[in-house]
């Protein structure tokens, strides 16, 4: 393997094997690095080579700018090294949620049909994961060697028995013809993990608004269920976006969660049927609920338009952007 340098005011060296990616032999090592899509489609892993010789594949301008890439940046989740080399990571490095990548194997506990096209997943893993609430695994589909990625439902405490909230993708090689089609109690499953930076901050106490949209709940459930264990008395507006009402789920978990927590508030939002929760996207639920959202924080997860008009609302509402933690998530077939 090659031996990577990682320079900066933690200086620690890395061993990285053939065709092993940057990122994956930094998180490994226990070295963080600020990571999200891994698939290098969002920027956030960029680095910077100092001397040795990094692979990467061509990445797009707007991921990675032309003179970015002059000067020597790579993306992390994509290249790897073909010699020993010396790398810059950002101020900030370090100071994630730092729980090593690792591989880890599963048993499904349950597969349950729980709304249309939508299933939840329980996964009891070998040894407990070390993760923060709002980050994911990668899950490899057998036979095809396609990855995959769904965040964690459960809360930290409870590490051994792992919930996802999978949609199904019309002919989608993971969900359709593997997860809804096959998936059963018993099977075993490969992941590796936990990615991802867009983690519950537990330094801060501010109110907390949560924005999902589909199955983009679930890193949101986690966060949620983790900041009540912290402070049972903690305040939270959630509010879960969906189309119909065939495609809301959890909808009993919440109610029951909200009677035994005064400061949690749940609020379903169906963008194309009434009589049931509000009608509307949550972006817009949200501006008529509030006159200003200047003291709050906010965790925004879903399809990418839901996101951005999210994003929107809580700032025409003042809240600062600092507060603002988004994640989208778009299905892979
Ligand atoms: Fe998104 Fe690497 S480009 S984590």
């Amino acid at each position: 393997s090659h031996t990577v340098e990682v320079t900066g005011p933690d200086p620690r060296s890395v061993a990285c094997a053939p065709g092993q990616r940057l990122l994956d032999a930094f998180l490994r090592s226990g070295v963080y690095l600020p990571n999200s899509c891994n698939q290098g489609t969002c920027g956030t892993c960029k680095v910077k080579v100092l001397s040795g010789n990094v692979e990467q594949p061509a990445v797009s301008e707007t991921v990675l700018g032309a003179d970015e890439q002059a000067d020597g940046f790579v993306l992390a989740c994509q290249s790897s090294p073909t010699s020993d080399a010396r790398i810059e990571v950002p101020r900030g490095a370090g100071s994630g949620p730092g729980h090593p990548l690792r591989d880890l194997s599963g048993v499904v506990h349950e597969v349950r049909e729980i709304a249309d096209d939508t299933l939840e997943l329980t996964v009891g893993i070998d040894e407990p994961l070390d993760f923060s609430a709002g980050q994911y695994i990668e899950v490899t589909v057998p036979g095809i060697g396609h990855i995959r990625q769904y965040s964690m439902a459960n809360p930290p405490s409870s590490a051994d028995r792992l919930e996802f909230h999978v949609r199904r993708v019309p002919d989608g090689v993971a969900t359709d013809r593997w997860i809804f089609d096959s998936l059963d109690q018993g099977h075993r499953i490969e992941m590796r993990g936990p990615w991802g930076d867009f983690v519950h901050d537990t330094e801060a106490d501010a109110p907390m608004i949560l924005l999902a949209g589909g199955t983009g709940l679930a890193p949101l459930k986690s966060i949620a269920r983790h900041a009540l264990e912290l402070d049972p008395e903690r305040e939270i507006h959630l509010y879960h976006g969906v189309r119909h009402r065939s495609d809301l789920y959890d909808v009993e978990f919440w109610e029951t969660l909200t009677e035994r927590h005064p400061g949690l508030r749940y609020t379903p939002c169906l963008s194309r049927d009434d009589g049931f929760g509000r009608h509307g996207y949550v972006g817009d639920v949200v501006l008529a609920d509030f006159d200003s959202l200047r003291g709050y924080s906010a965790y925004l997860c879903g399809p990418p338009a839901m996101v951005d008009a999210g994003v929107k609302a809580c700032k025409r509402r003042r809240m600062p952007g600092r507060n603002i933690h988004r994640e989208k998530y778009t299905p892979a077939p």
